[in-house]
């Protein structure tokens, strides 16, 4: 990939630029206040792969928010790239505690990113990465280097469960065929650590709504009488984990893939500072399952998290009362081969059973998908890992990522190919939270790496 370095040292300001122009559209797709600013984004993400060099490009309706396809085939019997990347954004709120507004993209620099990094809501998930594919396409076409065919899947609904993905995908088999999918909604270990993601959890989402009396009462004159659904709930949740932090659900654990241990010291061979970890979230202690290191109960364990929790009075001063209903969203994230339907109907009837009687107990499933390992001696990890040799001197680690993308594991059901996270983001970008961010330096260093991917895909697989 002739003079890469030059073309983004040339072209890095309007790079930028251009990301912050996407930045500034609030794309948040469980916001349905926001629908005008979520098709619109599809459509600048549109010209963006025009302009880029793709050959089609379109915008494919669903029953939600519409998937920018695009591709470029310069010759049939050369491999076939498809990117995935979404559009979509998280809702940004607690608005407070932004240090500059979501969707005001600003440079600043930060301990990890000493060059600048860019403050805004989906600066690295994922609009920031997914653009760094559009940018090295227009590379790799306007200097005459495409090795191969590609093909682009830039969908706007991966923050609420991508469930009109999963119909397109399956409907259009023939037109997104291809030999390796290449997906940056990841991250890497460190900016001198580079890493490529080799696992994904699954995800189980579900609400549960426990129900008491038929009205709120009056706390002193129903107190001590009737079961309270806060407490109740609370009692409930509570019981999910042993002393060891063992989730309690029975089978929940049966078909957990096991680790051998080989596998386990590979893995700790990561580089990794418990102070640092500490120091970073402001805890003193860490807290999880016994007998299992921080890097493992954040990959290969499964969990159980309640993301939310709410009922009663929560307005100011007092008011003595004993709500009718309790609720909270509980998320499991879930580990190759345990399968989150399965986890999901395990949970109900376990939530079911533990409520005592004078009390109503509704669970109802969201959303979720299955975990993913990819190997590490196929051709697109080879050809991936051979990339970041050449941008960032050193052979990357293979990591397994405790976030879940569940189309993943979809894509390899439906398209019987493998998919390669090639990811730039730090943990401490602040995903899904206030002040996210995603630096200048790694922005860049995506622009460069991934044509180098395509190079050696293209060579390996000949
Ligand atoms: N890009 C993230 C997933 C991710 C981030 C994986 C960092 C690995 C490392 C994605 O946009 C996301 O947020 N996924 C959701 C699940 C989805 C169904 C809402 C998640 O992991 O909570
Ligand atoms: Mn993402
Ligand atoms: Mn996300």
């Amino acid at each position: 990939m002739n003079k890469v370095k030059t073309y983004i040292e040339t072209h890095k300001d309007r790079f930028l630029n251009e990301l912050i122009e996407l930045l500034k559209i609030p794309s948040i797709s469980a916001d349905s206040a926001y629908e005008k600013d979520v098709l619109k984004t599809a459509k600048a993400i549109k010209i963006s792969l025009e302009k880029a060099g793709c050959d089609t490009v379109e915008i494919c309706e669903t029953n939600g928010y519409p998937i920018v396809y695009g591709e470029k085939t310069i010759d049939t019997n050369l491999p076939t790239i498809l990117v995935y990347g979404h559009y979509d954004v998280q809702p940004p709120d607690p608005l407070d505690l932004w240090h500059s507004p979501p969707f005001k993209p600003v440079i600043k620099n930060t301990e990890k990113h000493p060059e600048g990094a860019i403050f805004a809501r989906g600066a690295c998930d994922d609009k920031g990465q997914m653009y760094m594919h559009v940018k090295a396409m227009e590379f790799m076409t306007t200097t005459n280097q495409l090795p191969c065919n590609v093909k682009f899947m830039i969908e706007g609904e991966e923050e609420v469960g991508s469930a009109n993905l999963a119909t397109f995908v399956k409907n259009n088999q023939e037109k997104l065929k291809n030999d390796v999918i290449l997906i940056s909604d990841t991250g890497m270990i460190a900016n001198d650590v580079p890493s490529i993601t080799t696992g994904l959890r699954g995800l189980s989402y579900v609400e549960v709504e426990v129900t008491g009396p038929n009205r709120d009462l009056h706390s002193g004159l129903y107190g001590g009488a009737v079961a309270n659904p806060i407490n109740i709930l609370t009692k409930m949740i509570a019981s999910l984990h042993d002393e060891n932090n063992h989730i309690n659900i029975p089978g929940f654990y049966d078909k957990v893939e096991e680790l051998s241990l080989e596998e386990r010291a590979e893995m700790a061979k990561a580089p990794f500072s418990l102070e640092d970890y500490k120091n970073a979230l402001d805890i003193e202690a860490i807290y999880g399952e016994t007998g299992y290191t921080t890097n493992e109960r954040n990959s290969i364990r499964p969990t159980l998290d309640v993301n939310g929790i709410w009922g009663g009075y929560t307005g100011e001063g007092a008011k003595t009362v004993i709500a009718s209903k309790a609720y909270a969203k509980i998320s499991m994230r879930l580990v190759p081969h345990q399968d989150w339907e399965e986890i999901t109907q395990l949970f109900k009837v376990h939530f079911e059973n533990i409520a005592p009687k004078g009390v109503k107990i509704k669970v109802t499933p969201h959303h979720g998908g299955q975990g993913y390992v990819t190997p590490i001696d196929s051709i697109g990890y080879q050809a991936a890992s051979k990339a970041y040799q050449n941008s960032f001197g050193k052979t990357p680690i293979p990591q397994r990522s405790g976030g879940s993308i569940p189309i993943v594991s979809l894509f390899e059901q439906e398209l019987k190919s493998k998919t390669i996270l090639m990811g730039f983001g730090l943990d401490s970008d602040a995903i899904h939270s206030p002040n996210e961010h995603f630096g200048v330096w790694n922005y860049l260093k995506g622009i460069e790496t991934i044509p180098y991917f395509y190079k050696y895909f293209t060579e390996l697989s000949s």
